[in-house]
């Protein structure tokens, strides 16, 4: 939309209000370098703050540096056992059950994906989106083809034509190159009336004194407002409008760097449609305490998760009193939820509510004494962002449930560069190949590997789950291998 904003020079009038506007809030240096600034750059200066409210920023950055004290310790437990389930050792019958419902649900085309690929991923050090990404699969596909040829299988799994539509949430870095990537690929083999990319909003960055950062004399340094931003864009991109109109029921909400994640799992939907709930998530158990995944749990009786960063040492190695040898709080968020649609019908009632958490960042802009523009070596100002899960308070246990799934299955995600050991592109290649060969070898064919690499890659077209395999029977593999047809199996 930014196009349509003409970047023409305000009059003086106009110049006069928004100056003291910001003056009033304390953010009147915004404007120190405008006598320097040509005609364009100072309508492109004037625009952008026209859509900043420097009163809300100052607000929400003194809640954020400031959270009211909790009058009391809050009260953390694990999840009740009436708000848990897991595929680890549930009857099969029930998983069974809760996969033809979803399945069933996706038939109807009631079920819809949003992915959330708006983060810049500074820990991977890759400048593209991270969905474009290439952990180095034999057959070279991206993160997003991936998750495009998951989406295309369980269309086909669930017959009648299906459609799962896939509402791409990106932000200002990362919305061009994503649509851009999806266009050269011809959206992965998608219907393209079907992909929706929306744009999450952006807030300035602040500086550790609490003003606003620029980050050229003529632009306001500005970051996306974190994946809590999802909700707000719902709403003012038209993707909610849009997954009313086409009757969806049921929403799948996952991040974009989960390589295992299964995108519109029928198992997922089945199991919190059958338990008519409002959010429901999936986690994995916890590696250790102090991986960096935020924990679900229940805050003074509320379902919630405390986040990686907030978690204090003491809550993070606390033992289960029943099992010494293992965490007492070990639910590790992964970032799967489920929503009604009706309770995406209540947005409006809370989303604004949201708390912003905060980020100490190095963040490249100007040095107000000096005029120049630092790249700082250590942090040197506040991010603000919205997270996803903070809505999860909002509603009672009764509409919250969670389901423990294998992490082998379901979890690696892509946060570091090659060479970390650990979430980086060889350990997430190395999980999808694995589960290939467990999907072969279950299937009754044998795997065969000359050097180290003993993976198969399995195309996502072939199998969604390890599901239609049944060709494989007798066979040999020879790793590493891929297996984008049946054809492709001697
Ligand atoms: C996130 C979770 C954490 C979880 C972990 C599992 C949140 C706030 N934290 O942490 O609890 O255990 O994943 O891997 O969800 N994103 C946006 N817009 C933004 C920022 C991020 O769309 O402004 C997206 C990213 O593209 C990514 C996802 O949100 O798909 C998670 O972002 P990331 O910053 O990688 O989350 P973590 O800190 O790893």
């Amino acid at each position: 939309m930014a196009s349509l904003v003409s970047n023409r020079e305000p009059s003086a009038q106009q110049l006069g209000e928004l100056r003291q506007k910001y003056e009033a809030a304390g953010q009147g240096h915004v404007f120190k370098y405008w006598d320097e600034l040509g005609s364009a750059e100072k309508g492109e200066l004037y625009n952008q703050l026209l859509t900043i409210d420097p009163n809300r920023i100052n607000e929400l950055v003194d809640r954020a540096l400031n959270p009211p004290k909790d009058v009391e310790k809050p009260v953390l437990e694990p999840l009740p056992e009436s708000a848990t389930a897991s595929i680890l050792d549930s009857d099969p019958k029930d998983i069974e059950r809760y996969y033809n419902l979803g399945l069933k649900l996706v038939a109807e085309n009631k079920v819809a994906v949003v992915l959330m690929a708006g983060g810049q991923g500074t820990r991977l050090g890759s400048s593209a989106p991270k969905g474009c990404y290439d952990i180095g699969l034999p057959s070279h596909k991206s993160l997003f083809q991936i998750q495009a040829e998951r989406i295309a299988k369980i269309q086909a799994l669930a017959g009648n034509n299906a459609v799962v539509p896939w509402y791409v949430m990106t932000s200002g870095p990362t919305h061009k190159p994503t649509e851009e990537f999806f266009e050269q690929h011809g959206f992965f083999g998608l219907d393209r009336a079907n992909v929706k990319f929306f744009e999450q909003g952006v807030l300035p960055c602040i500086s550790n004194n609490g003003k606003i950062l620029l980050e050229t004399k003529s632009k306001v340094a500005v970051a996306p407002d974190g994946n809590g931003g999802i909700y707000q864009a719902l709403i003012t991109s038209g993707v909610r409008e849009d997954m009313r109109k086409r009757g969806i029921e049921h929403v799948h909400t996952y991040c974009v760097d989960n390589c295992l994640v299964r995108v519109a799992d029928p198992v997922f939907i089945g199991f919190a449609a059958s338990k008519g709930v409002d959010i429901a998530t999936k986690v994995v158990r916890k590696r250790n305490a102090t991986e960096s995944v935020g924990l679900i749990l229940q805050k003074n009786g509320k379902p919630d998760v405390v986040e990686y960063s907030e978690i204090d040492k003491e809550t993070a190695e606390v033992k289960d009193p029943k099992n010494p040898s293992i965490l007492k709080f070990r639910a590790a968020n992964i970032v799967n939820h489920y929503y009604s649609f009706r309770f995406l019908e209540t947005i409006e009632e809370w989303a604004l509510k949201l708390p912003h958490h905060i980020a100490r960042k190095k963040i490249p802009s100007i040095n107000f004494e000096t005029g120049e523009t630092v790249k700082p070596e250590k942090p040197n100002g506040i991010k603000l962002e919205q997270f996803v899960f903070d809505v999860f308070p909002l509603i009672p246990l009764e509409k919250f449930a969670s389901i423990e799934v294998r992490r082998e299955d379901e979890f690696s995600p892509l946060k570091n560069a090659r060479g970390t050991g650990e979430d980086d592109p060889d350990t997430s290649k190395r999980d999808i190949m694995q589960q290939g060969r467990r999907w072969v070898e279950k299937a009754g064919g044998s795997v065969v590997a000359d050097g180290e690499d003993t993976g198969v890659e399995v195309s996502p077209l072939i199998s969604y789950g390890g599901e239609g395999l049944e060709f494989l029977k007798g066979k040999e593999v020879r790793a590493p291998a891929v297996i984008e047809k049946t054809a492709d199996v001697q």
